[in-house]
This record gives structure tokens, C-alpha cells and sequence, in this order.
């Protein structure tokens, strides 16, 4: 259809498929931030702005691929544990290509944007008494039963179709003024983003498309309270250790186990890029700094802005270094978490006079 070719499928190549189940998804902006850009001192700050896909997050360009493997093995239900985009993602691709989706949430810990999501889709929407770790846990097991088809990030297809956020990014970038950027920092959950980055720039090295020297070092960002890859990267063990307990306002990256480092921290490590924790507050600060520039973002997203700022001022990234901060989901995934963050409206009469007298009262 007119969609062949478009975002992610441009990339075919790289691809298991020439083309898959399409809303379209893929070709998202790369912002320039001018003033957070100077703020956080930086010689180049770009915002890859995935929240620009079709369901709002960059699980669509997993999903694409994912659902067409699906519809290939001509499975009945497609299922996954979410903290909520992932399974907005499924609900969506499912729907396109007239499949059931089966979707575990963890009760009281998805953002409303995202169940409104799932539900509209027609997903039949499971609520878990547990965190996103232990859905995930029974996923695997429904899928081990043949109960269901799995499309987390633990399915490869998947990370296929992610791996063309680091395509995208090295052309958008290079076509500005000619150079690669030095770092990708990015928010990490379960580490599929991270994984499928790393593989994307192992073929572009391998197929001789890119010097080893010219791979961006990958930089993962967790919020302090559930953040165990971090931890890992810090005590420098090839294992991590799975928090049973966490919290966060980012609800995307609220997990404490995360299944694809095995894959991630050789990304992180061999890359020469590193990790670091952020606090809360300085999640809702740099989700403000985005808005600020026009870039509306959910919590998690802003979490990469956060992790660059922490660690210019910790000097541990230089200030001659061109980044890209990856922005993984829209700020109306979470217009809860947008309000807090945000202010608030100011009630007036109905009375023009009224409204100029309330205006000068500032
Ligand atoms: N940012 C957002 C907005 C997410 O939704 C997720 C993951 C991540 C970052 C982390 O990505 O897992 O590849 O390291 N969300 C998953 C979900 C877990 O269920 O929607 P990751």
C-alpha cells in the first residue's frame, strides 16, 4: 500500500521481512534544543523523539516486525506484560492485522493514556496484583505452554525492528553537519532498546558501513529506584540482580529485572559508554526542560535528559561531546504525571473585564 517503504521499512534490508503489519511507524524528528542544548552544556544536544510514532512510543517499530513474524506462524494470541506501552503497541499492531492480543498489566502502575490504549484496541487487558516483573514472569510461562505468542522484547523480532532508531539517528544526524554523535543516552527498562541499538551498530561495523571508532557510546539511564542495570555497570558484574522491590514516577521503567542484559551490558561496556541512576525530582525537572522547548514527553523519556545532565555535572561526560538523547514515549501517555508536573489552570469569570482585571493581578 501507499505505506510500503515508509520509516522503519525503509531499512527493509536490515530486516527480516521487506514489509510488515504498518500504521506507519519510524521517520521521528531529531530535535535540536537550543537552550537545554547550552543549559547542560553540551557542543551538540539532539532529541530523537520516538513519543512521534503512531501509538505514541518507539514499541511500534518492534511491533511492526513482531506482529508480521505472528501473522507468518499463523498464531491465535498474541500476548505480553507491560508497564503499559508495549501492550498499547500490541493492541494497536494486533488490531491491524486481525489478531487477539492478551495483554498483563501491573494493577495501579500503568499510566492512563496507555490502558486507554489497550482498551480502545480491544485487548483483553488482565490486571496483575504484582509489578511488571511477575507479568512478565507468567507471560513466559502462558508462551512455554503454547498458550500464547510473546511479544515482549525477549522476542528478537522485536529488537529487529528497534535496531532502525540507530539507523535513523546516524543519517539524521550526519546529514546536519557531517558527523556521527559521540553518545546515544537512553532510558532503560528491560534493556531492549539498549540491546537492539548495540546489535544495529555491530552489522553497520561488521558490513563495513561504519568505523568502530565512529559507534556512538551507548548510555543507559535508570530511575534510583529501580535500577539494577546501573548497579551492575557500576560494580562491573556481568550479572544483574533482580530488585523485587521498586518504585518510580517513570511507570514505563519501573523494573527490577531486567531480561535483556545479557545482551545490553556488553552494549554499554564495549561501546565505552556507562550508567547512571536518577532521582525523581530530576526526571519531573528535565520532563519540564523538554516542554519548555516544545518537546512534550512521559517521565521515563525524560529520564535520558536527566542521566546527560547528572553526568555533565559529575564531569563524566565531556563539554565538547555531541549527543542524542533518546525520548522514547509522548508526554499524553501519562497526562496524570503531566499535571503534577505542570500548572495548573486558573478558574475566571465569564466576563472579559474579569479575565483582563485577573490578568493584571499577576
Ligand atoms: N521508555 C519507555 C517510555 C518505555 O515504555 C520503556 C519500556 C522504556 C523506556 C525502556 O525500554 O525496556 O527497552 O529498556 N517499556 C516496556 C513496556 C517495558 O512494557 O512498555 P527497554
Amino acid at each position: 500500500d501507499d505505506f510500503e517503504g515508509r520509516g522503519v521499512w525503509r531499512y527493509s534490508a536490515a530486516l527480516p521481512f521487506a514489509e510488515g503489519v504498518t500504521l506507519p511507524e519510524g521517520d521521528t524528528p531529531l530535535h535540536d534544543v537550543p537552550r537545554l542544548e547550552e543549559d547542560i552544556g553540551v557542543d551538540r544536544l539532539r532529541i530523537k523523539h520516538e513519543g512521534m510514532n503512531p501509538t505514541g512510543s518507539f514499541k511500534d517499530r518492534g511491533m511492526t516486525v513482531g506482529v508480521r513474524v505472528a501473522k507468518e506462524l499463523g498464531v491465535d494470541r498474541l500476548a505480553c506484560a507491560s508497564t503499559g506501552n508495549t501492550s498499547a503497541a500490541l493492541a494497536a499492531y494486533g488490531a491491524r492485522g486481525g489478531m487477539e492480543t492478551l495483554v498483563l498489566l501491573p494493577a495501579g502502575k500503568v499510566a492512563a493514556g496507555k490502558i486507554a490504549q489497550a482498551s480502545l484496541h480491544d485487548a483483553r487487558i488482565l490486571e496483575v496484583d504484582g509489578n511488571f516483573d511477575s507479568c512478565l514472569d507468567i507471560v513466559q510461562d502462558l508462551a512455554a505452554r503454547g498458550e500464547a505468542y510473546l511479544l515482549n522484547s525477549l522476542n528478537p523480532f522485536r529488537l529487529e525492528g528497534q535496531k532502525t532508531i540507530g539507523l535513523e539517528i546516524m543519517e539524521q544526524f550526519r546529514d546536519e553537519e557531517g558527523d556521527y554523535p559521540d553518545r546515544i543516552v537512553l532510558p532503560v527498562g528491560n534493556a531492549g532498546n539498549t540491546s537492539a541499538l548495540y546489535k544495529c551498530f555491530r552489522e553497520l561495523v561488521q558490513s563495513g558501513a561504519l568505523a568502530e571508532s565512529d559507534v556512538p557510546k551507548l548510555t543507559g539511564v535508570q530511575a534510583e529506584g529501580a535500577a539494577p542495570m546501573v548497579e551492575a555497570v557500576e560494580a562491573g558484574n556481568d550479572e544483574v540482580r533482580r530488585w523485587e522491590s521498586v518504585e518510580t514516577r517513570a511507570t514505563a521503567i519501573r523494573i527490577g529485572n531486567p531480561v535483556n542484559a545479557p545482551k545490553a551490558l556488553p552494549g554499554i561496556r564495549n561501546t565505552g559508554g556507562t550508567a547512571v541512576a536518577v532521582s525523581d525530582e530530576r526526571i519531573t525537572d528535565a520532563q519540564r526542560a523538554l516542554a519548555g522547548e516544545g518537546v512534550g514527553v512521559e517521565p521515563a523519556s525524560a529520564a535520558s535528559v536527566a542521566g546527560l545532565r547528572k553526568l555533565r555535572e559529575q564531569g563524566r561526560i565531556a563539554a565538547d561531546e555531541q549527543v542524542v538523547c533518546l525520548t522514547t514515549g509522548h508526554l499524553l501517555k501519562d497526562p496524570d504525571a503531566a499535571f503534577e508536573a505542570g500548572d495548573d489552570p486558573e478558574p475566571v469569570p465569564n466576563d472579559t473585564d474579569a479575565v483582563l482585571a485577573h490578568l493584571a493581578d499577576d
